[in-house]
């Protein structure tokens, strides 16, 4: 990698309807985070941009349920997923809103460039209408069974079973989310379509020239792109209050006044808008976020990384795409898709309308960011589906964090404390253990970087495990403590790279658990955060004489009683 690319990262934006369990954290925030850190550590220059995805049925329907204008209760939910994600240590630049005035001219801008090059059409069509309810029941208004699978419970949208993208006519046995009623009718409403076929050409071309793309990202963009499936036309307004209100650029669209536009189109136009709604907030001009995202303003330097759920991905690699293209301006497309699979819970699924699972502020409630950050990271739901069970997760807290890592740093700087006093010693000279230490270490580093490069997550967690275990087998074996009766000078050349090697882990584990880097950092009386290039030289940091302070513990253990005090409390289903 070069030194001082420019690194866009974008996280799928969490809808504003609920607080997000962790299988939602870790497919798309927390990894993106990872790679984002690790990008700044190298030097790059990074914009990492998250928002909340508020309009739409999803928001509408929850503010209904919680008695509350739809708005509070966005500005409301907004400020809790900010507050959690602080928790989580989610550095991003800026954590916007899609509901933003940004995200509303730029919206209204994208539809009515698409107007002017022909690829928007309007449309009459039937749409449910719940007599009962006295009006449209588009999307998630509406609750029927799948044609495609058999779900009882597939929305109007999509279903969440087998993410096949719906239209509310399509379902068997529909009813009215709101008020359950099966009193509807069809009535005629206009509607704009973005005319997607006639953009096949230009996406199946781009889409076929990104040979790097993970299979999952590929498998499914094809897939969509074949069945003929996510390239029909689509509808992209609503007759809904809460939206972006349908315009043509600054312009009144006629026909289409109290319509909106559809959530999926405005949601992603909001990774720009964020990033305006960035440079606003720093009061920076225009061409701060258009560096980003206009390639005639600079942006074609831009190495763009999107990060998201399986089910989120024919929305980026054809409908988000789409809404580019056919504007025909110069805004930057995506250069790499990384997607998830789905993390189940305890032998079932991770289920938001069902409150089941652990939700990401429990989760804080009972341990800090570094223990969930670590478990979800190192089991990242990549080539399959993955599974937390309270067993795995007590494991490998126990001993990934507390045995192995926690334990190292704890051992060395007691020990180096209570014999050489809490400063570096000076005497003695490497040995053939050590020098085989480093080049392990080095080969291991290097290994790595390539799996961060290639946001190869589970492989990163892998190998900055072995670097770990690597230290705490060295000090094992060197066992400084029995040569120190003997030969206190070269038990102080072994603390003194295992004290070095401890400000190395903290470099090297920051993009996964923070907090305990900035801790060991601290502990170790250094801010030098550089990234290690010859590891040898890396080892030389801090140099004899350099003060320290022996840390808290760093991790503590997770107990029988606990694990199985949180398996029951988190066995049934949230209020
Ligand atoms: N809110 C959507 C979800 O949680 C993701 C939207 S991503 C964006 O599935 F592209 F629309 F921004
Ligand atoms: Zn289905």
């Amino acid at each position: 990698m070069d030194s001082m690319a420019r690194i866009l990262i974008t996280s799928a934006i969490p809808y504003i309807n609920g607080i997000k369990h962790l299988g939602n954290l870790v497919g798309s925030q927390l990894p993106a985070d990872l790679y984002a850190r690790f990008m700044r550590a190298r030097g790059n220059e990074v914009m990492f941009i998250c928002a909340t995805d508020e309009h739409g049925t999803p928001a509408e329907l929850a503010a209904a349920k919680a008695g509350q204008p739809v708005e509070q209760f966005c500005a409301e939910m907004h400020e809790t997923q900010a507050e959690i994600a602080r928790g989580f240590r989610l550095s991003f630049d800026h954590f916007g809103r899609s509901s933003s005035q940004r995200n509303h001219r730029l919206t209204q801008h994208f539809a009515g460039a698409l107007a002017a090059n022909g690829f928007i059409e309007e449309v009459s069509e039937s749409q449910v209408f719940s007599i009962d309810d006295n009006r449209f029941l588009p999307d998630r208004y509406i609750t029927g069974t799948c044609p495609n699978c058999g779900y009882d419970a597939a929305r109007g949208d999509q279903c969440e079973n087998c993410t096949k993208q719906l239209d509310p006519t399509d379902l068997i046995n529909p009813r009215s989310t709101i008020s359950g009623s099966t009193n509807l009718e069809v009535r005629e409403t206009k509607h704009l379509y973005l005319k997607q076929r006639a953009l096949r050409a230009d996406i199946e071309a781009w889409i076929d020239s990104k040979t790097d793309w993970p299979v999952l990202t590929t498998s499914i963009a094809k897939k969509w792109l074949h069945d003929g499936d996510g390239l029909q036309d689509r509808g992209i307004t609503r007759d809904l209050y809460w939206g972006v209100p349908v315009k043509k650029g600054d312009q009144p669209w006629p026909g289409m006044e109290g319509k909106v536009f559809y959530v999926w189109f405005d949601a992603p136009i909001e990774y720009i808008a964020c990033t305006a709604e960035w440079a606003d907030a720093h009061g920076l001009p225009d061409s701060a976020w258009q560096r980003w995202w206009r390639t005639d303003m600079g942006a074609s330097d831009v190495r763009y990384v999107q990060f998201m759920g399986k089910d989120n991905v024919p929305f980026h690699t054809l409908s988000f795409p789409a809404t580019i293209m056919g504007s025909r301006e110069p805004w930057k497309l995506v250069d790499y898709i990384k997607s998830f699979n789905y993390l189940n819970y305890d032998g079932g699924q991770f289920s938001t309308s069902q409150g089941r699972g652990i939700f990401m502020d429990q989760a804080l409630s009972i341990l800090p960011a570094d223990y969930w950050r670590w478990w979800l990271l190192s089991h990242a739901p990549e080539s399959s589906d993955s599974e937390f069970t309270w067993e795995n997760f007590q494991s490998s807290v126990n001993k990934d964090l507390a045995d192995v890592l926690g334990n190292f740093v704890s051992r060395i700087t007691k020990f180096c404390n209570a014999k050489y006093g809490p400063a570096i010693p000076s005497s003695g000279t490497l040995d053939d253990r050590a020098r085989a230490l480093i080049a392990d270490l080095e080969t291991r580093v290097r290994a790595y970087e390539t799996f961060m490069e290639e946001m190869e997550v589970r492989k990163a967690a892998a190998e900055l495990r072995a670097i770990w275990v690597a230290g705490n087998e060295y000090l094992q074996s060197a066992a400084p403590w029995t040569v120190f009766k003997t030969d206190p000078e070269a038990a102080a050349a072994i603390v003194r790279l295992s004290l070095n090697l401890v400000r190395l882990y903290a470099v090297l584990s920051e993009p996964f658990i923070p907090d305990a880097a900035a801790t060991m950092l601290r502990d170790m009386g250094t801010d030098d955060r550089s990234w290690p290039g010859d590891i040898a030289t890396a080892l030389e940091a801090l140099p004899a004489g350099h003060a320290f302070t022996v840390p808290e513990v760093l991790f503590r253990k997770i107990t029988d009683e606990e694990r199985e005090d949180w398996a029951q409390r988190f066995a049934g289903v949230r209020a």
